[in-house]
């Protein structure tokens, strides 16, 4: 496990009650999983597309125990906050709702789940779109799995995790996060194949390294503008009669399209393009070349920048020792990633945080990590 990236992260892990006091003198069995940075192939996943995900560092923690009561008691440490229901209720609205999905879609393919007690902590950054959900739906259904013994290979657990934050978090979002949280590590990328679910872990480019940049934006705007652009994917894809936009080969045979479905399949198409040349093997300035064209496709065609995204890109581009950069996740906020020359991510994002902060009033960017040759060999 390598360091956190920050002390403010490890004040986040040790916020609460540790899991040795939580469980007193029972034992109990302790699984993580991390968050996830995607490198690129944005909003391709449910586009049956590919994707090039990184894990985080950062990880959950969920510990469990069989309970004595009729109940599932679960605890965040992180949050402060402890949630109880019983086997014919439904979790309260908020982090539980997550581990509850995955209890009932366990118990949906017929495995036992018996009360129990879990404790969670987390490094992960909360909400800045590096996937902390997915991060607890993977380490609780690794903590379950552990502990009752069923059988689920990890590709399985990706896909029940997923389907937890559809049906009972009401995200309705594709595969990626869960995959890479159950399949990726912070030393490579995970090349995915969201048809297929077919992966294979690739070096990141050689010399260099990742800095990632929360841009305090919050993502209000995320989950109505993911569920048209959803939609407009899809009509695009009956357009163009094909089963997905993964299907559509070349860039120029969305130029049919009327607006605004010809600029997201451009966007869709050109994206899953720009991955599979990366997978094939770049060095670190083709793939920064490969990111910024990300950037501007998802700024210009498909819409999900904000101007200070694009300004945090604008800057960490012009830093030194900065091979590319573009927003990663969702969008409409959240963080930014960059692919820096070894050594020079840490001070290039250091000098482009303080920029962005004095810009205006009221900003709180902050840096996530540097992924740096440090954090990967731990
Ligand atoms: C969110 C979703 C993912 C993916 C990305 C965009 O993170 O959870 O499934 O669609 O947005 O690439």
């Amino acid at each position: 496990m390598a360091k956190p990236a920050s002390h403010s992260d490890e004040h986040q892990r040790e916020a609460g009650m540790d899991a040795a006091t939580f469980f007193g003198a029972q034992p109990f069995t302790v699984q993580s999983a991390p968050g996830r940075v995607n490198l690129l192939g944005e909003h391709t996943d449910y586009n049956d597309g590919f994707m090039l995900p990184v894990a985080t560092p950062q990880s959950t923690t969920v510990s469990v125990a069989l309970n004595n009561n009729p109940e599932f008691e679960i605890y965040s440490a992180t949050l402060g906050s402890a949630v109880a229901f019983g086997q014919d209720d439904k979790a309260p609205e908020g982090f539980a709702q997550y581990i509850e999905g995955c209890i009932r879609l366990l118990q949906q393919r017929a495995i036992e789940i018996p009360p129990l007690r879990m404790h969670v902590t987390s490094n992960v950054p909360l909400g800045s779109g590096l996937s902390s959900s997915a991060a607890l739906e993977v380490a609780t259904l690794r903590a379950m799995r552990a502990l009752l013994g069923f059988e689920l290979d990890d590709r399985s657990l990706a896909l029940i995790a997923q389907q937890s934050e559809i049906q009972y978090a009401g995200v309705n979002c594709g595969i990626m996060d869960q995959m890479a949280s159950s399949l990726a590590d912070s030393e490579h990328m995970l090349f995915l194949d969201a048809r297929t679910l077919a992966t294979r872990l690739l070096p990141i480019p050689a010399d260099s390294e990742l800095i990632v940049i929360d841009s305090g934006m919050p993502r209000t705007l995320a989950a109505s503008a993911y569920n048209v652009r959803r939609a407009e994917c899809e009509a695009a894809a009956r357009e163009l009669g094909v089963q997905a936009l993964r299907d559509v080969a070349a860039v120029d045979d969305v130029e049919r399209l009327a607006p605004p479905l010809r600029e997201r399949a451009r966007h869709v198409v050109s994206e899953n393009l720009r991955v599979l040349e990366a997978a094939e093997g770049v060095d670190a300035a083709r793939f920064g070349e490969l990111m910024n064209a990300s950037h501007a496709s998802l700024r210009d065609d498909y819409e999900v920048s904000i101007p200070e995204l694009d300004e945090l890109c604008d800057l960490l581009r012009a830093a030194n020792g900065v091979h590319g950069a573009r927003l990663t996740g969702a969008g409409f906020g959240g963080a930014v990633v960059a692919l820096c020359r070894t050594g020079a991510a840490a001070a290039a994002g250091a000098a482009v945080v303080e920029r962005f902060n004095a810009g205006a009033s009221g900003r709180s960017a902050a840096l996530l990590l540097p992924i740096t040759t440090d954090t990967r060999t731990q």
